[in-house]
């Protein structure tokens, strides 16, 4: 029998401004890492689309490094064309400078300066992706400070996966978190205060055998 073949995206994206400045986020990468690991120790064929992260690739987890929200994009989907389910953890950056310097950003000479950066939104790599999705899996993630149920089952619905799993903020950075992992069927069950790896090794159960 063929393994399933799973994809996961981790970590933050970088949107560079100038050659040494860019746009990121505080993403640790240790939820999309503990996905990948345990979907291998499962004996799943897994692909981890990390983000620019220093993490060790977990035993028998092909890794592709990627910076940018184009680039995961393009990886994404590539990945996924052949494969049965996509956890789409990473904290992609919704915005991106409309241009890249191709040298140092300078400061004027007029102190108290007050300067601006255009930006432009990066496409959605979870909808873009879900769109051709079929019968496959695809589990979002959404971090939210407020009326965190309402707004990621709008997310879910508005970007076509099948689950979205609900962190909060002190899920960032942290090893033990907690979740709800609300299910496009309606369901809703919450996994309190548990390890990163505890949390992975239940989202991997959702993958189809
Ligand atoms: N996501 C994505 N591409 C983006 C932004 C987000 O694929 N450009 C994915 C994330 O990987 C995550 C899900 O969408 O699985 C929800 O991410 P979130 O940042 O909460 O969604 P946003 O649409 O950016 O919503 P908000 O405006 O609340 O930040």
């Amino acid at each position: 029998m063929s393994r399933v073949r799973v994809v996961v995206t981790a970590g933050p994206t970088y949107e560079f401004l100038d050659p040494v400045r860019f746009l990121g986020n505080v993403s640790s990468g240790r939820m999309g890492f503990a996905i990948a690991e345990e979907a291998a120790r499962k004996g799943h064929a897994v692909t981890l689309i990390a983000g620019p992260v220093h993490r060790l690739t977990p035993a028998r987890v092909k890794r592709i490094d990627v910076v940018s929200a184009r680039e995961m994009l393009a990886a994404t989907r590539k990945a996924f064309r052949t494969a049965d389910a996509l956890f789409m953890t990473a904290a992609v950056a919704d915005w991106r400078p409309v241009r890249k310097l191709k040298g140092k950003w300078r400061k004027g000479a007029v102190p108290g300066e007050v300067v601006s950066l255009d930006l432009v939104q990066n496409p959605d790599i979870l909808a873009t992706v879900a769109a051709r999705k079929g019968e496959r899996l695809v589990v979002g993630f959404a971090l939210e400070t407020a009326d965190g149920v309402r707004r990621a089952r709008e997310k879910m619905k508005r970007k076509g996966a099948d689950y979205m799993v609900l962190n909060d903020a002190s899920a960032l950075n942290a090893d033990r978190t907690s979740v709800t992992i609300l299910g496009s069927d309606g369901s809703c069950r919450s996994i309190v205060d548990c390890t990163k790896k505890t949390i992975a090794r239940n989202l991997v159960k959702l993958i189809p055998s």
